[in-house]
């Protein structure tokens, strides 16, 4: 059966704390890559087609809430009693409806869609009422652990504050992300009782009360157990970070751009970049830029959003690009800023050229021509336009436009006062 078919839902759990952040800020809005942890999140609920997000707030909510707005609807946990007491303060959502719910962590933000409609899928094909989506850990301490009868079936999770010491020993955790169907779900939370070591709602205790009614469930193990991780202080906001990275310069890599050094590269989510293009170290690629094929980006060189460069273009070291097209062949060698600019074919750009794009209110726009040749140290007031095939002369200061086939020369002409130090 298709995802398409089943309607899901997914609900969000956002009412944490997050103390060990050490922050003023709720730890759902820090960042990876630019992006706040809880709208990563919410964006995997839309790749995977959910028909409604349902996001559980509770401590700084307005704070979550600036940042998501309309795109999710919110249920409101004004006291943090567990996972389960979470699930029920969002129940007038699920009420009434039939299909699948999803359950994620709004601190649990690089889980792969894939992984995710897997877990659908499983639940639907085997027909579970609960799916549990589980890892394994050389060292389990902290998590729920999955405890599973002599024939492979999963019969509980167990808190590692309510396990025994022989259940301690297990290494299959649950991630905290399920996919239930909705109908029993909504029953079995009634059933949650706070009968355990930390006196909390347990959504964990769900597999349990399904299984004593008969009701199948089941787990299914992500392969690659840093998709499931957590952030609860900086450290893990550090590590996610380095994972995100790998994650994304290896896709680049298989899809054959060259990265010479993949721990200094930076490249955010959703950054396109042709076959043979070649990344030097110390690079920054972020927002929403494309780049070609066969490229030589950097090293030190910080693309930001909005660009557009096409193929067999040169960006070299120390070089800043903002909203700006490069079209092929064009070179960018060094210790350039180029903002709210577009550049033509085969133009060569000098070393030391700024855009000056920003008066103080307005960005202006700055066009450069095809097979241009921009001097160093040129400075290029916005708006303004340089025609095709013109040169502008070194150290110029350009306010005016230059036509076509034309040198621009802005600066003063040098005085030589002869025997000057002689006096
Ligand atoms: C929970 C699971 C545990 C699992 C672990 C994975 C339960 C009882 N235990 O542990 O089996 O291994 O997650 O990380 O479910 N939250 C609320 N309201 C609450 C409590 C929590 O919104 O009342 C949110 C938190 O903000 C967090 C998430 O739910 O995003 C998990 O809460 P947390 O306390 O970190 O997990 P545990 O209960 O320790
Ligand atoms: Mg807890």
């Amino acid at each position: 059966m298709e995802n398409e078919e089943q309607n899901i839902i997914t609900l969000i759990m956002a009412a944490g704390k997050g103390t060990r952040m050490k922050s003023n800020k709720s730890k759902l809005v820090q960042k990876i890559y630019d992006k706040e942890l809880v709208k990563r999140v919410v964006e995997l609920a839309e790749k995977i087609g959910s028909s409604e997000i349902i996001t559980v707030v509770g401590y700084l909510r307005e704070q979550i809430e600036a940042v998501l707005g309309d795109r999710v609807q919110y249920a409101f946990q004004e006291e943090l009693l567990g996972t389960g007491h979470a699930v029920m303060q969002a129940e007038r959502f699920l009420k009434g409806k039939k299909g699948k719910v999803v359950i994620l962590y709004g601190d649990v933000p690089i889980i792969r869609p894939e992984t995710l409609k897997n877990l659908i899928n499983k639940s639907i094909t085997a027909k579970e009422y609960a799916t549990v989506l589980t890892a394994v850990y050389e060292n389990p301490t902290g998590y729920g652990r999955i405890v599973r009868d002599e024939g492979g079936s999963i019969k509980a999770i167990v808190e590692e504050k309510d396990a025994t010491p022989e259940e301690k020993e297990i290494k299959e955790i649950n991630s905290g992300i399920y996919c239930f169907d909705i109908e029993a779900l909504v029953e079995a939370i009634h059933e949650i009782t706070p009968n355990n070591a930390q006196g909390e709602y347990y959504l964990t205790d769900v597999i349990r009360i399904m299984n004593d009614k008969g009701l199948k469930t089941g787990a299914m193990i992500v392969e690659d157990n840093t998709e499931i991780l957590g952030v609860n202080d900086r450290i893990q906001l550090e590590l996610l970070t380095k994972v995100l990275r790998t994650r994304i310069n290896t896709m680049h890599m298989r899809n054959g751009v060259t990265i010479e050094d993949s721990n200094t590269t930076y490249i955010h989510d959703d950054v396109v970049i042709g076959m043979d293009t070649v990344i030097h170290p110390n690079t920054t690629i972020k927002g929403d830029v494309v780049i070609g094929e066969n490229c030589e980006i950097g090293p030190n060189a910080y693309i930001r959003e909005g660009c557009r460069i096409a193929d067999n273009v040169k960006v070299g070291n120390f070089v800043e690009l903002k909203k700006t097209t490069v079209d092929s062949g064009t070179k960018v060698p060094h210790f350039i800023y180029l903002g709210d600019c577009e550049v033509g074919k085969n133009t060569n750009i000098g070393c030391g050229t700024i855009t000056c794009n920003y008066d103080g209110v307005n960005k202006n726009k700055t066009l450069i021509g095809d097979n241009c040749f921009i001097g160093s140290n040129v400075n290029l007031v916005a708006p303004v336009k340089i025609g095709n095939n013109s040169k502008i002369a070194a150290g110029s200061t350009i306010t005016e436009d230059v036509p076509e086939d034309s040198l621009g020369i802005a600066r003063q002409r040098q005085i030589n006062k002869k025997g000057y130090y002689k006096k």
